[in-house]
Parts: C-alpha cells; structure tokens; sequence
C-alpha cells in the first residue's frame, strides 16, 4: 500500500482525485498516540476494504485561548506519519496555516457555536474554544468531503458539538465516534499526556480511578457525591476546573442525574490540563422495537441483538408460546377463571445454542416450531389483548428487562414494557411486502401458503386488531425512530440499526 504525505492543497486536490473509494477522514492535531491509532483502525473496520482513510494534522490556532499550549503542543510530523501508516492510513495531510486560511486569519468566515452546547463543560471555560474547532472543521470538511468522519468520544462535547455541526449543515457525511483509549493504568490517552512528569502522572490516574468509582456507587445506589469526587481528586493533587453532570446528548447540566447521563470532568494536574468522564447508568442500555405483524422485527431483532453481544428477548414469541398454551389445553380465553388458572402455571424459557438458534419452552417442553403455526397466528393476536395476558408477561419481560443490555421487540416494548428505553425503533413496511414476506416464511416453514390478496387481508385485520385493543394497543411511541424496511435487504436494515443504536448508545456506555 502507497502512503503519501500531502502538504499542499494542490497536493490534497490531486491526491483526492485519484482516490477510487470513499474517504474516511480522521482529523487531528497530532501528538499521535494509540488512541489516534485506534480512530484509524477503527476506519479501517468501518469501510472494509472500500475505504480510503486520510488523517489530518492541523495544530488550530482558533482553538486554543491565549493562556494555552499552542506553541507548546507536540509537532512532529515524521512521528506521526509513522503512527497513521502503521495503523493503515492512506495519507497524512498536514496544510500549512496559509493553506487554510487563505491570507488572514480575520478575514475568516466564523461558525458560532450555539449557547446551549457551549455554555457548560470545557465551553465555560474555554471561551471560544468550540467555535474555533468549528469554524476549522467546516473548512477541513468542504475541502476533503468525506464520507464518514471519525471522532474520538474521549471530548465528548466536542463529539456532540461536531455531530450536530454536521446535521445542522445538511453535510452528507457519517459521523461515527469511537470509545476512548485507555493506557494500562486508565488513563484515558491525550496527546497532552506527554506534558506529565512521572509524578504527576501517578496523580492523575486519580482522575479515571474516581470517575470509575462514582460510576459503580450510582449502578449501586443510584445517586452520586460530588463533593467526595472533588475532595478524591485535590486529595490527590488535582485542582478541578469542572465536575458536572449533563444529559448525554443536549449536554444540559442535570440537578439530578437521571440515567443514562454523562458526568465529566476537568482537572489540572500541575500545568496539565486534563478531561475524561463516563456514564452514569443504573442499568446496561435497552434497544425496544416495536412494530406491525410482519415487518420483520423478530429476524431484526435477533441478528442486532447477535451483532452487538446483546440478549434477545422474543416478547412475540411469550404471546406465542401462551397461546399455543391455551390452544393445546383447550382452554377457552373468554373464561376468565380457567384462563388465570392457566396464566399461574404458565412459564416460558429461552434458551439458545450454536446449533439450533433461540429455543423457547413452555414449561419445559420445547415449543419454537410449534408456536410459528397459522392457528397460533390466528389466535395470538385476540389472547395477548386479554387484560390478564398482558400483566402476567409484562412483567415477565420487565424482570427480564431489570439488568438491561436486551433487545427487546414486541407491539408495546417502548411504551408499555420499557418506556424508558435507550433506543426505541417502531420498524415498519408497507402491508403488500410484508404479504410477501409472509409468504415465504410460510413456504420455508412448510406450512400451506394462502394468495397474497388473503395475506394482505389478514395483515390488514391483524393491524387493526393490534392498534384498536384497549390495553396496550399497537403505537409507535413519540420518542421512537420510525424505519420502513420496504425493498430493503436484511444487512442494509442492520446497518441502519446500527447507525441510531450508535447515536443513542456510545461504545463507552456499553461497558457498565
Ligand atoms: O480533537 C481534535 O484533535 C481537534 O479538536 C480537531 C477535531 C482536529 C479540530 O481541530
């Protein structure tokens, strides 16, 4: 592989014109370290082989205030270029200050920050600071026009800061962030690492080591003491710029940290100013789709939840495996008596294995063949409307729920069962594909298949059904994330899936 160096904008223009893949653009400072070459990597797994990642390296005066390390900041191009390469860059563009701003720095058209995103955290204390990482991402942007740009998570302000840059500009580009490096000791990686002596050093791991703790203390309890995070860090010598607490995407400071939320902080560790934060759950993140009959979330669900280390949990398939519960005991639903009776014995069990996929038993006898039958198709829908249907496998599915880290996919997930959902999606397609689909999912199973006009039919019936029953109806709730899944393959609606999960639920907050 070709590696170049790029210097000019004349240099950039041509190296851009010969690139046959998309651009993956990781911007940068310099000063590289692991955690640069992470970013790197990370492109790298993003785009496959079809990608092209070029790093740039641009020290931006506009960001840094006038008591700062501008002039001090790490400037070794040669080092550098070793590291891009060595971790699988393309090309390293480093342009001069003349390049970028074009003769004067003040004749420079300006992005302003809004207030709201500024106005906490580093913004608060380094007036301007966004503002001039802005105003320079946009001229880096309109000049390389990537496809995706990687950002580190580890300035979780300017991730956010950046993300919304993007939208708020229509720029057509994928903003993709990636978890914070840490060294052996937690120590999150930062290219002003390097300014520590070793005894500073010793001191600042206080400042992940408390992070961490106050993280455990709120999975525990629930709430968090600020003032012993202040007093853990000036015991160690830390004087503290900022401890807050801030929602995690509107970055608005929270009285009470509500979770999931973001504590961040900022120290100095003898000149060294140093950030790092985390997030405060009381539980792992929750994914909830909801949707009508057919729109594939069961296999969407099921191949996310596989995709991203996470349990399934086939509510669909509960509704299922008690109906085929009443159908085989000939139980008759409307009798109320016999249905509670039922209702207390019934319990139902996942279970997977390599081989054979998720299983589900109803009190020990394996049923996940039995439960995919027309008739138990037929009737699903009528018995989970039943009153005492639905409490009994709520709560089922919110115990299951209790330790979070679950996709879960049902009618009424992100309304009814985990309204507090990190991520809600109400996946959807028109009623004539969703014939289809069924169809051949009948085909497959080896169960008769009726016309499409008959499916479509049913379909119709079966939505109504869902979204006229009085408890629990089918509805997309208001904070959910619609996606119509018509005449798209299954992998484009993972990756999509992926692309929301990815907003809502940062890398960093997978690892409670
Ligand atoms: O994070 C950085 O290194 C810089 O703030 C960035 C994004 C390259 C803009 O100068």
């Amino acid at each position: 592989m070709t590696f170049s160096i790029i210097k000019t904008k004349a240099q950039l223009d041509s190296w851009l014109k010969k690139q046959k893949n998309p651009i993956y653009f990781v911007p940068t400072m310099g000063g590289l370290h692991l955690g640069h070459a992470e970013l790197i990597k990370a492109a790298k797994k993003h785009g496959s082989k079809n990608s092209c990642i070029l790093v740039s390296i641009f020290v931006n005066p506009l960001q840094f205030g006038a008591n700062e390390d501008f002039e001090q900041y790490p400037r070794n191009l040669n080092l550098d270029s070793e590291i891009a390469k060595g971790a699988g860059a393309n090309a390293i563009w480093a342009p001069s200050e003349k390049d970028i701003f074009q003769g004067d720095k003040n004749s420079l058209f300006q992005i302003n920050v809004p207030p709201k995103l500024q106005k906490h955290l580093c913004g608060s204390k380094r007036k301007g600071h966004f503002d001039g990482v802005c105003t320079i991402m946009v001229k880096l942007l309109s000049l390389v026009k990537p496809k995706v740009l990687i950002l580190g998570e580890k300035d979780w302000q300017q991730f956010i800061i950046l993300r919304q840059l993007v939208n708020a500009l229509g720029l057509q580009i994928e903003v993709k962030g990636i978890a914070t490096v840490r060294d052996s000791n937690n120590l999150a990686l930062s290219s002003r690492n390097q300014y520590l002596n070793s005894d500073e050093y010793n001191q600042a791991l206080a400042l992940p080591r408390s992070l961490q703790e106050a993280r455990k203390s709120f999975k525990r309890k629930g709430s968090i003491n600020i003032q012993k995070l202040r007093s853990d860090f000036e015991k160690n010598n830390l004087k503290v710029d900022y401890i807050q607490i801030v929602d995690r995407t509107t970055l608005t400071p929270l009285d009470q940290p509500k979770s999931p939320c973001l504590l961040a902080a900022a120290i100095y560790c003898g000149r060294t100013r140093l950030i790092d934060h985390t997030f405060l759950m009381t539980r792992s993140p929750i994914i909830a789709i909801d949707g009508p009959a057919g729109a594939g979330k069961s296999t969407i669900a099921q191949l996310f939840a596989k995709k991203m280390g996470l349990i399934y949990l086939d509510t669909g398939a509960m509704y299922r495996a008690l109906t085929w519960h009443i159908i085989e005991n000939q139980i008759n639903p409307n009798d109320e008596k016999n249905l509670l009776k039922v209702l207390e014995d019934f319990k139902v069990d996942f279970k997977s294995s390599e081989s054979s996929g998720p299983q589900v038993f109803v009190n020990q006898k394996n049923v996940t063949h039995f439960i995919r039958s027309p008739q138990v198709t037929e009737f699903v829908s009528k018995i989970s409307a039943k009153f005492p249907v639905r409490e009994k496998l709520t709560n089922q599915q919110k115990e299951f729920g209790q330790q979070g880290g679950i996709v879960a996919e049902g009618r009424d997930i992100g309304t009814a069962v985990f309204p507090d959902a990190e991520l809600k999606i109400f996946l959807t397609a028109s009623t004539s594909e969703r014939a289809k689909r069924r169809a051949l999912d009948l085909k497959q199973k080896g169960f008769e298949v009726p016309s499409l006009m008959v499916l479509e039919q049913q379909i119709k019936e079966r939505d109504q059904a869902d979204m006229e029953r009085d408890i629990s109806p089918l509805v997309k709730a208001a904070d959910a994330k619609e996606l119509i899944t018509d005449g798209m393959k299954i992998e484009v609606v993972l990756d999509e899936l992926t692309k929301l999960f990815r907003e809502e639920v940062p890398e960093e907050m997978w690892k409670v």
